[in-house]
């Protein structure tokens, strides 16, 4: 096939758990228990939880689970599928703005530093002209914003397509 033809080639049909399996690494860090690539298959519950969010019919997840069961893993392999193969407009919303920042900064860094996938897609902060903060990343065909539910002003002005939320628990006005 030529060049031309293959620029031209819709990305292969993937869910989040299959796209998740090929390109998610775990980093060497503390809060990971087993670094290396993502296996879905070390806990298959998790399938259903990631790959509802690729169904065309399904609109709102929600998961009620115990704890440490893989819930923000799954909610990280979701943007990642929703920056680096379906891009897209992503608000995502922690209690606090402060842990929103400390999430980001502690965590998801080192998570897009071992992805190679999403690595190439997103610039690190004060590059690329200063477009990427620890709390907002630019991509090719969309943008990541974490924003803390007790701070109306950092929800306001986001048209999103994509909404996750984690530790709805905790989330107060
Ligand atoms: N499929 C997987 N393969 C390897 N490690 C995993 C997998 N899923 C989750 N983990 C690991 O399990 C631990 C807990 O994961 P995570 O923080 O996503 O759970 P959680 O349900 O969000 O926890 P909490 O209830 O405390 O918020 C982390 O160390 C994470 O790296
Ligand atoms: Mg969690």
């Amino acid at each position: 096939m030529s060049t031309a033809r293959r620029a031209w080639r819709p990305p292969p049909r993937l869910t989040v758990s299959e796209w998740a399996d090929k390109n998610v690494r775990l980093p060497n860090a503390g809060y990971v228990v087993v670094s290396g690539p993502w296996s879905t298959d070390r806990f298959p519950y998790q399938r259903g939880m990631m790959d509802a969010a690729c169904d065309p019919r399904v609109w709102r997840i929600v998961f009620m689970t115990s704890s440490q069961v893989g819930k923000t893993s799954v909610v990280e392999n979701i943007v990642g599928y929703f920056i680096a193969h379906n891009p897209s407009s992503i608000l995502w919303v922690l209690p606090t703005l402060e842990l929103a920042e400390g999430y980001a900064t502690e965590r998801l860094s080192q998570l897009f530093g071992a992805t190679p996938a999403l690595a190439s897609c997103i610039a690190e902060p004060r590059s690329r002209a200063g477009s990427n903060t620890a709390l907002r990343k630019q991509f090719p065909g969309g943008y990541l914003v974490l924003a803390g539910a007790n701070s109306a002003a950092s929800l306001q002005m986001r048209p999103c397509r994509i909404v996750v939320c984690d530790e709805v628990d905790s989330f107060r006005r």
